[in-house]
C-alpha cells in the first residue's frame, strides 16, 4: 500500500500546484491512496465546499484539516456530508465533523487519524490518548493507519512518533509549513516525519504575503494576511506500507520548488 500525502495547501498558489503536480505525482509514484491536507486552501484559512470537491475530483481519497478548520465558515454547511474530510479528533467533544475516516482500495482498508497537537496551540483534548482510544478501534478493522498530526511543537511531533511506533503505519506533521529533513522509519516500523511542509507560495512567509507579515513583526500593529503571489512550490511524502504487517518499508519526501527538485 503506497500513499502520497501532500502538506498544507495555501490558496490558489497550492489548489495551482494540485492540479499541475498530482497527475505527474500519481503517474511517477503509483500510490493507492491520495490525502491532501486543506487546512489552508480557501485564501490561506479554512476550505469551502466547492475546493473540497476540487480536491476529490482530483483524485483526493481523504482531506485532513488543523487549526484552521473552522476559519471559513461555510465548512459548518458541509461538513456533515463531506464524507471525504476529518479535522483534528481531539477537538472538543461535540465539534461537527469526524476525525478518523476509513477507505478502502482494492481491498484494502486504510485508516486516516487526524489529531492537533496542544503546545502554542488552542486548547484541545489529550492527542496521545485521542490517539489510544482511535488506533484500538482502528485496529479492529485494519493494521493500516495514517496519522496526520498537525503541530507546532517539533518535540511533541516527536513524542507523537515515538509514541506510536509499532501501533501505526506512519505518523507525518502539518502546521509548520516548512518540510524537514528528519524522514526516517522508526525502531517499530513506523514512518515517520516532523512536518511535510506546505503547497503554496514559496516567497512568502508561510504562505502569507511577506510585506504584511514583516509589518508586523517590525509595527506588533495588526495586519491583513494575504495570499503571497509568485513563485510556488509542493511537499508531499510518499509512505509505502507492508499490507500485512501495516509497518512502513519506506518514506520519501517530495519537495518541488525552484530550489529543491526531489522529483524528476
Ligand atoms: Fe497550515
Ligand atoms: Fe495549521
Amino acid at each position: 500500500m503506497k500513499i502520497l500525502f501532500v502538506g498544507d495547501v495555501f490558496g490558489s498558489p497550492g489548489r495551482d500546484m494540485i492540479k499541475e503536480y498530482l497527475p505527474k505525482l500519481k503517474t511517477k509514484y503509483n500510490p493507492h491512496v491520495v490525502i491532501i491536507n486543506g487546512e489552508n486552501a480557501a485564501h490561506g484559512k479554512g476550505i469551502t465546499e466547492k475546493i473540497y470537491q476540487q480536491f476529490i475530483e482530483c483524485g483526493a481519497h481523504v482531506i485532513t484539516m488543523g487549526n484552521h478548520t473552522w476559519d471559513n465558515r461555510e465548512i459548518f454547511e458541509f461538513i456533515d456530508h463531506a464524507k471525504k474530510m476529518i479535522r483534528p479528533a481531539n477537538f472538543p467533544e461535540g465539534n461537527p465533523g469526524k476525525g478518523m475516516i476509513f477507505v478502502t482500495i482494492g481491498g484494502k482498508e486504510v485508516a486516516v487519524i487526524n489529531l492537533q497537537g496542544r503546545a502554542f496551540l488552542p486548547p484541545s483534548d489529550c492527542p496521545f490518548k485521542k490517539a489510544d482510544e482511535l488506533v484500538a478501534e482502528a485496529k479492529k478493522r485494519t493494521p493500516i493507519i495514517f496519522v496526520d498530526f498537525h503541530g507546532e511543537a517539533t518535540s511533541e511531533k516527536q513524542a507523537m512518533g515515538w509514541y506510536l511506533d509499532g501501533k501505526v503505519s506512519a505518523v507525518v506533521g502539518t502546521h509548520t509549513h516548512v518540510q524537514t529533513a528528519d524522514e526516517r522509519i522508526l525502531d517499530k516500523g513506523t514512518a515517520y516525519i516532523t512536518d511535510v511542509g506546505m503547497t503554496g507560495p514559496y516567497d512568502g512567509i508561510l504562505g502569507v504575503n511577506r510585506d504584511m507579515i514583516l509589518k508586523r513583526f517590525l509595527t506588533s500593529l495588526p495586519v491583513r494576511h494575504d495570499v503571497a503571489e509568485g513563485r510556488t512550490q509542493l511537499s508531499a511524502v510518499v509512505v509505502d506500507i507492508d499490507d500485512k504487517t501495516g509497518n512502513a518499508k519506506k518514506i520519501e519526501r517530495v519537495l518541488i520548488n525552484d530550489d529543491h527538485m526531489f522529483f524528476e
